[in-house]
């Protein structure tokens, strides 16, 4: 009796164990994930054309890269200056007006998006680095595209990612479906450029060992920005408004002995002081996430702060994301008032906040703490819901683990503590001054209804729903919201 209730608890325990793996699996990657083929070659064989490769006395190196908001594009840019290779960026034909919906359905359904740009010179390169940001625990589809639109046979493929805390595994079913008899080798999450070394020494990739980091005058090689970082927007054009040239400036600050990273964008204009908005990042964002704004906004003679917060996973302020909170994000943005008030070309009395995503809510809480400092405020789908999307993952604050993935990611106890019982609509209304908000009436990740709640606090604001735009603005949304933006400068006297 007592043999056969041991074999049944055995059985039991089995079962419970394959079922939590297969859940954990599931859970991991989307289904579709799992079913991808991987017919890359093996590690003997990859071993031994690496080993090949790395005996020639003179190796060429591409660094091609994917990069929706910038953060990609700075590794890759700091990669290529390491390892002399050239550069090159990977750009889908028609670019993405809904980022998060078209992203997701792409990879759900396996497409390959056309590419405006080739690289004519591909046979010349014996390691072909491929960087992108991690898009839904997957590889972005145009990354898919660039895979297969050459005959990669016989080089050195290394896959490298930046993302808001996803590692580079989970993308790897999606990317090695695209590697047939393809060697791929040394994939990395890359979170800060302070990494690379390190990377390209495990790679064997020092001059130490021998490598000839080879020249930048191919044809795709294209001339390093003088300037930190390019969105690469065109400036719009606005009656009454003239345009400026403008320099960037890398400024660190402090906030509870951690760095937070930013890049000052500074116009040349005859005041000796300027106007200043402070542009607040989203979820897992980064100082390149508002570039585009903070470009417009100089150009026309107003001074922009972009910055990484801490923990925010972006690429070089300090903290983690487990320690992240709206409220660390917002006791930052304190820090970054009383700091910028003090900078010599800035107007403190024109200090303005703009937020997209959970930068708008962070945003929006400052500036009712901090009423008599703001001169305005800008919020672009701002992310209200953070409350009730915690309440939705957990039933009750208690089962709240350490760590555990929020969208894409790894958030701790802080994130959920600080907004549980946080009424986000009783505190943004103290701000009683002219608000703009703009929203997109696609937004599959705050829904709109968040925006319209906000307009019934909110004293004085001006609202729009733009129309077809998601979570995150760009092509002709970008350019509608660009122009709301000047129009409420100017009313409110900014400019
Ligand atoms: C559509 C979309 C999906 C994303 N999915 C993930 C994800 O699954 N995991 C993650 O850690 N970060 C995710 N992120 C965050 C980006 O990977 C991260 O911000 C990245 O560094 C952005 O790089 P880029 O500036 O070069 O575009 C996502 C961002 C976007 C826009």
């Amino acid at each position: 009796m007592k043999r056969k209730k041991g074999w049944i608890m055995g059985i039991v325990v089995i079962a419970v164990i394959a079922l939590l793996f297969v859940g954990y699996n599931i859970y991991r990657y989307p289904a579709m994930f799992r079913n991808l083929s991987d017919n890359s070659l093996n590690d003997s064989q990859v071993e031994d054309l690496r080993e090949e490769i790395l005996s020639q006395s003179d190796v060429n190196m591409l660094v091609a890269y994917f990069s929706y908001s910038g953060t990609t594009r700075n590794v890759a840019t700091a990669l290529s200056e390491k390892t002399g290779g050239d550069l090159f960026e990977i750009t889908p034909q028609d670019g993405y007006s809904n980022v998060y919906m078209q992203s997701n359905s792409e990879i759900r359904n396996n497409e390959r998006p056309v590419l405006s740009d080739t690289v004519e010179n591909m046979d010349e390169y014996e390691i072909v680095f491929v960087g992108y940001p991690v898009w839904w625990h997957a590889t972005p589809a145009p990354i898919n595209t660039f895979l297969e639109s050459y005959d990669l046979t016989g080089k050195l493929i290394v896959p490298f990612c930046t993302s808001g805390g996803s590692d580079i595994d989970e993308t790897m079913p999606t990317f090695l479906n695209s590697c047939e008899g393809l060697a791929v080798y040394g994939e990395r999450r890359i979170s800060n450029t302070s990494q690379i070394d390190a990377w390209l020494s495990e790679l064997g990739l020092t001059e130490g060992q021998g490598q000839n980091l080879t020249g930048q005058d191919s044809t795709v090689s294209q001339s390093m920005p003088e300037v930190i970082q390019e969105a690469g927007t065109d400036i719009l054009e606005f009656e009454n408004l003239p345009t400026y040239s403008y320099r960037q400036q890398e400024i660190e600050l402090e906030n509870q002995g951690q760095r937070i990273y930013g890049v000052a964008y500074i116009p040349d204009t005859e005041e000796n002081k300027v106007p200043l908005v402070i542009c607040s990042h989203g979820l897992g964002g980064s100082y390149s996430t508002n570039a585009a704004y903070a470009e417009q906004l100089a150009s026309h003679g107003i001074a922009a702060y972009c910055f990484d917060f801490r923990g925010g996973g972006g690429s070089r302020s300090e903290g983690d994301t487990t320690e992240m909170s709206v409220m660390t994000e917002v006791s930052d943005l304190e820090v970054i008032i009383e700091a910028v008030s003090g900078w010599d070309f800035v107007d403190e009395s024109r200090i303005v906040l703009l937020g997209t995503s959970q930068g708008g809510i962070v945003s929006a809480i400052t500036a009712a703490r901090h009423t008599d400092r703001i001169a305005g405020l800008v919020l672009m789908y701002p992310a209200f819901l953070i409350s009730d999307a915690i309440h939705e993952q957990f039933d009750s604050l208690e089962e709240v683990p350490d760590s555990y993935r929020f969208n894409w990611i790894i958030a701790g106890r802080p994130y959920a503590e600080d907004m549980w019982n946080y009424d986000v609509y009783g505190e943004i209304g103290n701000y009683t001054d002219k608000v703009l908000l703009l929203h997109g009436s696609a937004d599959s990740i705050v829904p709109v209804s968040y925006s319209d709640h906000a307009t019934e606090v909110y004293e004085d604001v001006e609202y729009h729903v733009i129309d077809g735009a998601g979570h995150g603005f760009s092509g002709s949304a970008f350019d509608e919201a660009v122009g709301y933006i000047f129009d409420y400068l100017q009313q409110i006297e900014i400019i």
